[in-house]
Order: structure tokens, then sequence, then C-alpha cells
């Protein structure tokens, strides 16, 4: 079966927390990620990496000593990433709402990341705040958060979380195309 099939598979039985039916393209996941810096990596976090679509570029990009951190609650999804076998990969079977205490848990405090593809607009509203808090929190000053979403929903609760310190990309090579919000955090 291939890794689409799979991917639609494992949406329909779980639509309410995936949000789509089909993995990210490669244009999507370039454009989230072509801002960074990978030379100055140490912690990066991927919230709701799915099936890896976006965590095999980072991976590709991530210098030597570095450290990828993702957080999926889908047990299909994380077992497939446990099969990456990368040894800079952490992956933790955990909501993103737990980041701050899972990254100290690990021995961080901070990370200058954090590339989400969390469908923020079915998550319900409490959860997602707290996502977006503890996130900011675990920040470093200068950090970005950035973030994919299907319409502009969350673009004014994001410019209120990060001080309207964001800005706005587009990927039309996406199935649907989607909106990329990269919100620094300046303090
Ligand atoms: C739209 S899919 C994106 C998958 C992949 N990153 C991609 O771009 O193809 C959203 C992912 O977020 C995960 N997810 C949803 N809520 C979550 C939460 N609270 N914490 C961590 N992961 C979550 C889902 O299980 C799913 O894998």
């Amino acid at each position: 079966m291939t890794s689409r099939i799979k991917f639609f598979k494992e949406a329909v039985k779980n639509l309410k927390t995936l949000g789509t039916v089909t993995p990210s393209s490669r244009f999507l996941a370039n454009r989230m990620l072509k801002e960074i810096d990978f030379s100055k990596v140490e912690v990066l976090v991927e919230l709701g990496p799915g099936s890896g679509a976006i965590t095999k570029h980072i991976l590709n990009n991530l210098p030597p000593n570095a450290t990828l951190i993702c957080f999926e609650i889908n047990e299909t999804f994380y077992s497939q990433l446990l099969e990456i076998k990368h040894t800079q990969l952490i992956v933790i079977k955990s909501s993103a709402e737990k980041i701050e205490e899972e990254l100290n848990k690990l021995g961080f405090s901070k990370t200058c990341h954090i590339i989400s593809s969390l469908p923020l607009t079915i998550i319900p509203e409490v959860v997602s705040s707290e996502i977006l808090d503890k996130s900011f929190q675990v920040l470093e000053n200068g950090g970005t958060y950035i973030q994919f979403q299907y319409s502009l929903t969350y673009f004014k609760k994001l410019k209120t979380v990060f001080n309207k310190s964001i800005s706005l990309d587009f990927e039309p090579l996406n199935l649907p195309p989607a909106f990329v919000y990269r919100c620094k955090k300046v303090v």
C-alpha cells in the first residue's frame, strides 16, 4: 500500500484530528522551512508530523548535532515515525500542549523553531490556545512558530499571541493550497 493510501485510510478514520485526507506536498514542506537558518539549529520541534511528509525534509536539513522532537497523537502515524530510525529524531506520542513538560523531561528548556501542521480550527479552542501559549513560552527570543493552514481563520489569533510579529505566505502546489504563517517571538 502506498503511503498516500495509508494516509487516506487513517484520515477517514480520524477526520476530527487530522483535518485533511492527503499528506503535504514537498512544495509546502519546502515553503514551511525556507526561512530557517539550519546552521544555527540546536533543537527543533514539529507538532503534528503525521506520516512524516515535512519531518523528512527537516531531517535532510538538520546539522549533525541538532535534535528534532516530534509530537504526534495518532497511534498509526506514531508507529510509522518510529520506523524512520534517525539518530537525531525523537518521537513523542503526546498532545502538543505538553510541549514544555516533554522538552523539560528530555533536558531541554527552549527551541529555536516550531513547525506545526496542527489542524488548529478543529482542535477545541481551550486546547489550541494552550498549545499556542506554551509554544510561545518554549521558543527562544527571535525564534519562529511556523504553521500551515488551509484558511486564514487563525491569522488573528496568532497575531495576538505573537504581538503582531507575523507574516503570511501561500503555497499553491499543495492539495488543498495552503497558507503559511511565520510568527516570530520578540520580547
Ligand atoms: C493535517 S495533518 C498533517 C500531517 C503532516 N504533517 C503533513 O503535513 O502531511 C495533522 C496532524 O496533526 C496531528 N494532531 C492533531 N492534533 C494533535 C495534537 N493535539 N497534538 C499532536 N498532534 C496532533 C494529527 O494526528 C495529524 O497527524
